[in-house]
């Protein structure tokens, strides 16, 4: 029987996944559909019913419904469970439902697919305290990066991680300002700007130090306003792009026990959005 995979989501219309896995599936002569399905909050529950009974091999889930989602499912991969939300379903043989979160694995695997494996030592400053912090932070613990700051606007929310982390520090916007020429790697995972054409910096850039390493979770724009500064610091810059690639080809390995080109992939949507 034919495969087929879902993304659910509200909105759901611009989500680039289903363009995504369905040039996986060609690229690998895999039959198989991937096909976006718009999911309002009040009717999740139901929605995963649908999808169970109607034999979908597994769905990706994005905002409002990865922490939602939790209860509607029958077992919690650990990162998942830690972080407290879930991007991917996987519909097991038994037919039971497991959760997992690629999101912040999918963060690492593009930061060392550009860094190598061999910089887990550099200090690491996360600019952000949201969901999308707590799932890069868990992650780059778990791949063994053992010098995590958090720095936040709210710093209260930068020491709830620090503390579930239970190693790293919570620095306040000004303190990680200050010290800033101490971190190699630079993360800014805020949504200060987004959406808006404000040219707006969750932390001044001012004291990097040439050379370190700075990323943005953001990948529309390509190059965002935090990026350009660091590349105008002299620093080596990590687009948005690869942690999206990187996240779907992890729950396409979890799906279908096979990992799909990702350098193709990131070329390939790197020409799009630079075209749009
Ligand atoms: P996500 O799931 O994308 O991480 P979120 O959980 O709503 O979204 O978190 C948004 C993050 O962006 C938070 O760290 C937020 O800071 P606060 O915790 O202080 O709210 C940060 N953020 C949003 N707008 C910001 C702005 N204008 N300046 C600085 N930080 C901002």
């Amino acid at each position: 029987m034919k495969k087929w995979f879902a993304v659910i989501g509200d909105p759901i219309n611009h989500s680039k996944s289903p363009n995504m896995h369905g040039t996986w599936f060609d690229e690998m002569n895999i039959d198989a559909a991937y096909i976006p399905v718009h999911v309002k909050s009040e009717d999740l529950e139901n929605a995963v019913a649908s999808l169970k009974i109607l034999g979908a091999s597994g769905w990706n889930v994005t905002i409002p419904h990865k922490q939602t989602i939790i209860p509607y499912l029958d077992e919690l991969d650990p990162l998942a469970e830690k972080m407290g939300a879930v991007n991917t379903v996987v519909h097991l043989p038994d037919g039971r439902l497991k959760g997992y979160n690629t999101d912040g694995a999918g963060f690492v695997h593009s930061l060392e697919e550009v860094i190598g494996k061999e910089k887990k030592n550099l200090e690491v400053l996360l600019i952000g305290a949201g969901g999308a912090a707590r799932g890069i932070a868990f992650a780059l613990q778990q791949y063994g990066y053992p010098n995590i700051s958090v720095t936040n606007r709210t710093v209260l929310k930068a020491e709830e991680i620090v503390s579930e982390l239970g190693e790293g520090r919570a620095l306040s916007i000004e303190e990680a300002e200050q010290s800033l020429d101490k971190f190699g790697i630079v993360i800014q995972s805020t949504s200060a700007g987004l959406g808006n054409s404000e040219f707006i910096l969750p932390l001044s850039l001012e004291k990097l130090h040439e050379g370190a390493i700075v990323s943005d979770i953001v990948y529309n724009p390509l190059m965002t306003p935090f990026l350009l500064e660091a590349q105008m610091k002299g620093a080596k810059i990590v687009n948005g792009l690869g942690m999206f690639v990187h996240q779907g080809a992890i729950a396409f390995n979890y799906w279908l026990e096979q990992y799909p080109n990702t350098n193709n992939m990131i070329k390939r949507l790197t020409d799009e959005l630079e075209h749009s």
